[in-house]
């Protein structure tokens, strides 16, 4: 894609947001704002699926703070540097997309809406966004391929203690034309989430989210009678074989021997992680806590993008990709992330609250308003193009005093 074919997100959408809404008297159906879009959410889940989606690790005091610790860097507009135009398509593993953004793995989708995945990736398709399918989707690897047809589409591993499982997984991504392979690293196990153990909650237990594991023929050999005919026991053998919190890094060796799929590895946070993710063979990684879900009270998503970036750099892996997910709520987010170093941001909690309020369009609307504000608050910004985003676009703010007087 050219400078010149680059679409213009901010622009057109504003026309289309002011013209709909003065001329036809139609205001848009979701509102832009991420707080009210998860009142919004809030009103149209049960109240256990909300719980669930919004909910994080303990007091959820990561989450809070991945979205406060923004904060800590201010953007500084530079102006009169022609902006006319703007490119925001990014390379990666020989790829062009068109902007900076992916939409992140997240399972269960049915509990928010009855078209579950199916219905993101057509969104995600339509704007043409890696939409990265989850291992704990609600539908499975091939069916969602299906819905992104061409379009990019990554996959999520979450890594089984079943060998043999985890090798399926991923031919079943390769087979299905995947891209890359996103491998999860910071959830062996689910941790302690106050509102679903407050409902005991866990949507797995209800037979959601488990198409892959379900249609899976090494997961089916595992089991006396077939799914279909004992879900209970189907349920309990996924729960078993989820996750295996006996990996190390060695292990990562192994995957790398199974496939010439991009390998990106999410859920980093320590810069050391992150140099021996690249050393065991990942490609890549992305600087994640999970949204808050996994560690209470753990470093910010943020502060950790610029220790990675830096680290990569100085051990001599400055090429290998880093992306971003964990508080992009808006496009000076993204504009704060990818200055700092991030090839990518990843969308997380805003676009299934699109999904939970109005299914395709709700997700379609609501990665057409993020582009839109990152469009244009990256040209406010006085950057043309995301390449020319760095940390001369951001000053720190100053460590709050300890002074009392
Ligand atoms: C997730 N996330 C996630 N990650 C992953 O690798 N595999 C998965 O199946 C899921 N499932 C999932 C479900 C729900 C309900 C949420 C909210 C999140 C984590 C996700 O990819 C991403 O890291 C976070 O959503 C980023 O945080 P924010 O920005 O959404 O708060």
């Amino acid at each position: 894609m050219t400078e010149d074919d680059s679409p213009s997100y901010g622009r057109e959408r504003l026309v289309e947001v002011y013209t709909q809404g003065m001329l036809a008297g139609q205001p848009p159906s979701l509102p832009p704002s991420y707080e009210t879009l998860e009142a919004a959410a809030e009103e149209a889940l049960d109240p256990e699926a909300f719980a669930y989606v919004a909910g994080s690790a303990g007091a959820e005091r990561t989450e809070r703070a991945n979205r406060t610790a923004f904060e800590r860097w201010r953007i500084v507009p530079r102006m009169l540097r022609d902006v006319a135009s703007r490119d925001l398509s990014v390379d990666l593993f020989g790829e062009r997309y068109p902007a900076p953004v992916a939409l992140a793995p997240i399972g269960v989708q049915s509990i928010l809406h009855e078209e579950g995945e199916l219905a993101s990736a057509r969104a995600a398709a339509d704007l043409g966004l890696p939409f990265v399918g989850s291992s704990a989707a609600s539908e499975t690897i091939e069916d969602v391929a299906a819905e992104l047809g061409d379009a990019p589409g990554w996959f999520q591993l979450y890594w089984s203690s079943e060998r043999d499982l985890t090798a399926s997984f991923v031919e079943r991504a390769e087979e299905a034309g995947y891209e890359a392979l996103v491998v999860t690293v910071d959830t062996p196990v689910i941790s302690w989430r106050e509102r679903d153990v407050e409902r005991a909650y866990l949507p797995f237990l209800d037979g959601e989210g488990v198409a892959n594991y379900f249609s899976d023929p090494v997961f089916r050999d595992l089991l006396a009678d077939p799914p279909e005919d004992n879900p209970d026991a189907a349920v309990m053998r996924f729960v078993d074989v989820f996750g295996d919190a006996s990996l190390t890094w060695a292990d990562l060796e192994w995957l790398r021997g199974l496939t010439d799929l991009p390998i990106l590895v999410k859920g980093i946070v320590h810069p050391e992680d992150a140099e021996l993710a690249v050393e065991s063979g990942a490609d890549g990684v992305i600087v994640s806590n999970h949204g808050g879900r996994q560690v209470d009270n753990a470093l910010p998503a943020i502060e950790a993008l610029p220790r990675v970036v830096d680290r990569l750099a100085d051990a001599g892996y400055g090429d290998a990709p880093v992306l971003f997910d964990s508080g992009i709520r808006r496009g000076a987010d993204a504009v704060t992330a990818l200055a700092l170093g991030a090839e990518m941001v990843l969308l997380g909690r805003p676009y299934v609250y699109g999904l939970a309020v109005d299914g395709e369009d709700g997700v379609r609307e609501v990665c057409r308003n993020f582009l839109a504000d990152l469009d244009l608050t990256l040209g406010l910004s006085g950057r043309a193009s995301v390449a020319e985003l760095d940390r001369s676009a951001l000053l720190e703010a100053a460590a709050p005093s300890v002074e009392t007087r």
